[in-house]
């Protein structure tokens, strides 16, 4: 069924594990994302970025309804997050496209800019009832920028600057820079935990992990042990799909038929769903 972000994620930090929340592109993503999480009898969540909207033709409908009805029927409860959105047009069409969450990237601008484009988000998103995540340090990584040194200042989220930031803002949950960065092809990420557990200290909401393919698994067990309640996977899916799709490819040079790789793209990102939740699940 489709159930809320809010819920997931509250019910995921007051057991001290995290929800898994997949970035979905292609209705394999959903499907596969949904297998996945139906194997191991979990919930999850499925997030569709503003990057991947762009991909589609610039219409969130088309995948959202999908998305939708695909929920709708599972065996597990889904819920449906809006992800890096930074555009307004697309921010208010969430409620009406099925997402009762969104995350607001404003992270890029300069704090004052970044804390007053979220607090009008909050309060937007509240009026009609969205649960809304925002991001406050830089991860990199996104668009093809270079991943950020994980060691440079600016990168990390300060935790005073953080309370502030979520008290004066109002968001439901807080993305932190604390080592990880999107888009990595290798597990080789290094968090600061010490930092997690200071920030976990200082704020009453949940804490997000963005850019978790990069994040081997027992970091990610330490992440979840440290108060991160939500994680967001994205390329790990493509990784999967992608090198299974390739094997095929090149086993089956006659193959024309696109069910015959897709479905092997779809079986691997169920697999890898299915390792996640597990990772994340752990004691
Ligand atoms: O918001 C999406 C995630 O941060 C995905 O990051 O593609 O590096 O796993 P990733
Ligand atoms: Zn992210």
């Amino acid at each position: 069924p489709l159930v809320t972000t809010g819920e997931l994620v509250t019910r995921a930090a007051a057991a001290r594990c995290a929800v898994a929340a997949f970035n979905v592109i292609t209705l394999e993503h959903v499907e596969a994302v949904i297998a996945g999480a139906e194997s191991v009898s979990s919930p999850v969540v499925l997030q569709v970025s503003e990057n991947a909207v762009k991909f589609r033709y610039g219409r969130l409908l088309p995948l959202a309804r999908a998305a939708v009805a695909a929920a709708e029927r599972a065996a597990v409860p889904v819920a449906l997050h809006l992800d890096h959105i930074q555009s307004d047009d697309l921010l208010r069409q969430a409620p009406d496209a099925g997402f009762s969450s969104v995350m607001y990237d404003a992270a890029r601008l300069p704090y004052a800019d970044n804390l007053a484009a979220t607090k009008a988000a909050a309060d937007w998103a509240h009026a009609q009832g969205l649960w809304i995540e925002a991001e406050l340090g830089r991860l990199g990584g996104k668009n093809g920028e270079p991943p950020l040194d994980a060691h440079a200042p600016g990168a990390r989220t300060d935790p005073a600057e953080a309370h502030a930031f979520v008290t004066d803002s109002g968001v439901d949950a807080l993305a932190v820079a604390v080592g990880s960065s999107h888009a990595m092809t290798t597990r080789t990420a290094t968090l600061d935990h010490d930092l997690l557990k200071r920030l976990a200290a200082t704020l009453d909401v949940p804490l997000v992990l963005h850019g978790s393919s990069g994040v081997p698994d027992d970091e990610l067990t330490a992440a979840v042990a440290g108060g991160i309640a939500k994680v967001n996977v994205g390329t790990a899916l493509n990784i999967a799909m992608t090198g299974a799709i390739r094997e095929f490819l090149a086993a089956h040079p006659e193959a024309v038929d696109s069910r015959k790789y897709l479905s092997v793209g779809r079986e691997a990102m169920a697999r890898a769903v299915a390792d996640i939740i597990g990772v994340l699940r752990a004691p």
